[in-house]
Parts: C-alpha cells; structure tokens; sequence
C-alpha cells in the first residue's frame, strides 16, 4: 500500500513497520522488535503518540518529513491488545496541486481587476456628466469597448484551457492535411500584417503531406503562435513559417526576427500568465495563456512544443506533429 503503517504493542515496541514507512522515514527492517523511542527518531511522531495515547483517540498532524510534506496519523489500539497504529500519507504532491489552484485563482482574479476597473471609472465618468458631450462621450465608449474586448479574450481563453484540462472534448486525432490548415490559420492576419508591415511568409515542404490532428487544434496552435511572432515584433520584421520532416516526425515552425526571450524565461514560457515581458504583454491586449494553450492543443493530438530564442536576433517555435499515413478526410458535402 502507498501509506506507511507502524503498529506498536502495549510496550511500546515496534511489531510492524511496512515498507511504505520505512522509505518514507528512511529506515530499514531493523527497526522492528525496538522500542518506538529509539526506532523512530523523526521529530513530531513520539508527540503524537503520546497525544494519542493520553486522550485515547485519534490525533493527526502534517509533518516535514525529509523534504516531503506527510500527514501522520496516530490511532490508540482498544482493548484486548493496546499499542498505537501510526498511518503516514505523503501529501507533498497534493500540497502543490492545491497551491497551483490557489495561485491559478488569484492570477485570474488579478487579470480580471484592471478591465473590469477600467470599465467602472468610464462608465462612472460618463454618467457623471461626460456622456452628454459628444467628443469625451466618444473617448469613455472607447475605453469601455476596449476593455470589454479584452475580458472577453480572457474569459475565452480560460474556457479554452478549462475544456483541454478537463479532457471534455476529446481531441481525437485524424489526418490534417498541413499545407491546408497553413493558409486558413496565415488568412487570420491579412489585416494586421499589412498594419505592421511584417513579411509573412509560408513554405511547406513537398514532402510534408498530412499530419495526426485535428483542425481545430492545429489551427489555434498556429495562430496562436504567428500572433506573437507578428505581435512581439518590431514593424517591418519578418515571420516565417515552415514545414518538413524531422526525424520521424513532422515539424511546424513559427520563426520571427524579433525581440527574442532571454533565456532565464524560456523553461516556463508555457505556463498559464507567465510573460517574459509583462507590460509590453498587457499594452498588447495579451491574456498570457496562448502558450499555455498551444501546449495543452499539441499535447491532446500527440505533438511536442518547443522553443529557442536569441535576444535580439528573434525567437522559433517548433511543433513536432506525428505524420500521418491516411488520406485527409473528404469535407463532407450537402446532398
Ligand atoms: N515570438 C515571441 N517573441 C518574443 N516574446 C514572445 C514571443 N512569443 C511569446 N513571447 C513571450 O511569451 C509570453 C507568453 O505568451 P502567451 O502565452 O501567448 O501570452 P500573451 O501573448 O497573451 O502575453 C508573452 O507575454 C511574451 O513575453
Ligand atoms: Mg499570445
């Protein structure tokens, strides 16, 4: 069993000690037939024991425990034997999630607080009197719609994340044919390339034909991807992606000429609201859980994600799909 059991008879002598407690204490056989006293020397146990065994009823206490977080529980044996059953649970990584879940909570609620206080001070500005002339009316609407846009980005994209955690869809993988899902994802930024005069530019090797994929993910990944690489760069910077074999897998790259990441950032890119850059981030309207989805996406349908970045010189990130045999799908057609 995972928990770590420790019996001891009326003496107070160890009579089991399972393998579970003894790896978790870092003891070995010998510590049977010995007093509990002098078996057991980690701090906080003979306490408990004796708490135990003063109140005759259950006690239980979280301990460090050689670096691990464990919850120890000390049950007095009722007649006709008397002794203690000691039971050691290693919490250490429940710990973490719980404290993952709470910072999670508290990095939304503090991305929610400045939209939502912006919206509160134009709307008050304008009911105070500002809606009644046109020109300032105008500004405050402004900020009102700006912000809004951006609470709804945020509140799609934790639904996104929700989605992928919760494995509620399930991305079942089918052959994407990669040329294609390229040019719809690279269509999105007609707009903003031409405002930024960024060269966008696409080749997909002849080689590369279809990949295991959905459409959806592949396409979220890639525009999620290609909105950072135009979005993080200077005007006038280059973004390119590419396709090829690599190896035995596929491999998807969004390539710019931009800024680029120090290296300090790159190991946790990926995790939800980490920015390299965090004003520039927000400035941009950024919600800081794009990477945090494409990793989720390329996890769902088999691929990896990785990056390396030059400051200065621009960043690559790379998605290594699982190539795929079959004939992409037939759109189905209206009969
Ligand atoms: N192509 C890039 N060039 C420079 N920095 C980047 C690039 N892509 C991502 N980053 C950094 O990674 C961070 C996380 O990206 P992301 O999860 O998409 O969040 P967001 O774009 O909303 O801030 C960004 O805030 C930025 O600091
Ligand atoms: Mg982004």
């Amino acid at each position: 069993m995972a928990e770590g059991v420790l019996v001891t008879d009326a003496d107070g002598v160890v009579v089991h000690a399972n393998r579970a407690l003894r790896g978790l204490l870092g003891v070995g056989p010998e510590v049977l037939g010995r007093p509990l006293t002098e078996a057991i020397a980690q701090e906080g146990v003979q306490g408990l024991v004796e708490l135990a065994e003063a109140e005759r009823e259950s006690v239980q206490e979280e301990l460090p425990v050689r670096g691990r977080r464990v919850l120890v529980r000390v049950t007095p044996i009722e007649d006709p034997t008397t002794g203690i059953v000691a039971v050691l649970s290693d919490v250490t990584e429940l710990r973490r999630l719980e404290r993952i879940r709470r910072d999670f909570v508290a990095n939304v609620s503090h991305e929610l607080r400045t939209p939502v206080a912006a919206v509160r001070a134009a709307t008050e500005t304008l009911l105070s009197g500002a809606l009644d002339r046109a020109d300032t009316a105008r500004e405050f609407v402004g900020i009102v719609d700006r912000h809004a846009e951006r609470l709804h980005r945020l509140v799609e994209d934790l639904l996104e994340l929700s989605r992928l955690e919760s494995g509620e869809v399930r991305h079942l993988p089918e052959p994407v044919r990669l040329r294609d899902a390229v040019t719809r994802a690279l269509e999105l930024f007609s707009l903003a390339v031409k405002a930024r005069g960024t060269r966008l530019t696409a080749s997909v090797d002849p080689a590369v034909d279809c990949v295991e994929a959905t459409a959806h993910a592949l396409e979220h990944i890639l525009s999620n991807l290609v909105d950072n690489a135009i979005k993080y760069s200077p005007e006038g910077a280059t973004v390119r992606v590419t396709a090829a074999p690599h190896g035995d897998r596929v491999r998807l790259s969004v390539v710019d000429t931009g800024p680029g990441v120090e290296a300090r950032h790159l190991p946790r890119l990926f995790e939800r609201f980490y920015r390299a850059d965090k004003s520039r981030s927000r400035d941009l309207g950024g919600t800081g859980l794009g990477l945090a989805i494409v990793k989720h996406l390329a996890e769902a349908i088999g691929a990896t994600v990785s990056v390396e970045s030059t400051p200065g010189e621009g960043t690559s990130f790379h998605v290594d799909l699982r190539p795929s045999a079959g004939p992409a799908a037939e759109p189905s057609r209206d009969e």
